[in-house]
């Protein structure tokens, strides 16, 4: 399969779209970013790296960053996580604080924002260096010991974060949020304000791809059946209440983010990112999702 031929047809096929959208700006820190940004990488699991447009750009990943924190609290927790969260997709925004009411502070799935504030929580439990500890395990799976928070970033969200500080407090109130609220929004804020590339977020989620093994060291970080369990999440919630569109366009497990960045998996072949930070009304990126929709149909490779 020539991927980079692919990945070129897509970056030409896109452009007509490309300003169609808008960019986030609800965090204020995120509204300056230029629409008209284009990347893509794709990488094998046997390490065969393609990539194209801005696609070394890091950017802002906010809730791809979601995938790590779940794969990080299924190593501390393993099935007890899902005493404390669902895993239905929730048919509702990624901030909705409705249905925690009816369903007595247990969120739908570990994506929507109530979700990985429970998944913050796990971590916040079981290390003494939250933020320390997010961005060793990030850096060890790209293989890249640049990546940073994006403070500014961070600082925004905590400031404009009342809704997720609401969502917080409320799941306290019904015993699912063990630490302080604020410790709790501190690391979410940060892990969302992750910078990083299609390159490093390609190479990252590889162990998606191959059964739960990072293909660079061979180290296992989660069982094939945990693996296959995440990519399920992804597939049915990972780009919130989109998921049916988007399997049906795409027809794999993604992530997106309000960054503008979409993550995907093939799984046994290869993971792939792209990044165009103007969204669709559902939150996710308008071009990512057809620059997905592209690869999956020029490719004819798919879950399905
Ligand atoms: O909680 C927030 O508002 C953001 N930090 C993350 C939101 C996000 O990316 C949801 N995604 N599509």
């Amino acid at each position: 399969m020539d991927y980079q031929k692919i990945l070129s047809e897509i970056e030409r096929d896109v452009q007509p779209s490309i300003g169609q959208g808008r960019v986030a700006d609800y965090i204020p820190a995120l509204s300056q970013i230029s629409p008209n940004m284009f990347g893509m990488a794709l990488q094998e699991v046997d390490g065969a790296a393609f990539h194209t447009g801005h696609s070394a750009v890091p950017f802002s990943i906010q809730s791809v960053s979601k995938l790590f924190t779940l794969t990080m609290a299924v190593q501390l927790e393993g099935e007890a996580l899902w005493k404390r969260l669902g895993r239905e997709p929730s048919g509702s925004a990624f901030n909705s604080l409705v249905q925690l009411e009816y369903e007595n502070g247990i969120p739908r799935n570990p994506f929507i924002n109530a979700g990985a504030l429970v998944l913050a929580d796990v971590i916040v439990s079981h290390v003494s260096n939250p933020k320390a500890a997010i961005l060793e395990f990030v850096r060890n799976l790209c293989g890249n010991p640049d990546i940073e928070y994006d403070q500014a970033v961070a600082q925004s969200e905590r400031e404009w974060g009342d809704r997720n500080a609401a969502l917080a407090h409320f799941m306290k109130s019904f015993g699912n949020l063990k630490n302080s609220v604020d410790e709790v929004l501190d690391t979410y804020v940060h892990h969302c304000a992750l910078k990083m590339s299609c390159i490093d977020l390609a190479h990252a989620f590889r162990y998606l791809a191959h059964g739960g093994c990072n293909p660079d060291t061979g180290e296992r970080l989660m069982s094939t059946s945990q693996t296959k369990r995440i990519n399920a999440l992804m597939l049915t919630c990972g780009v919130y209440d989109a998921a049916g569109d988007f399997a049906y366009r795409v027809g794999l497990p993604g992530k997106s983010g309000v960054g503008g960045g979409i993550v995907a998996v093939m799984p046994g072949k290869w993971s792939t990112a792209v990044w165009s930070p103007a969204l669709n009304g559902k939150g996710n990126s308008l071009v990512g999702t057809l620059a997905l929709e592209l690869l999956t149909t020029k490719s004819e490779l798919s879950i399905f």
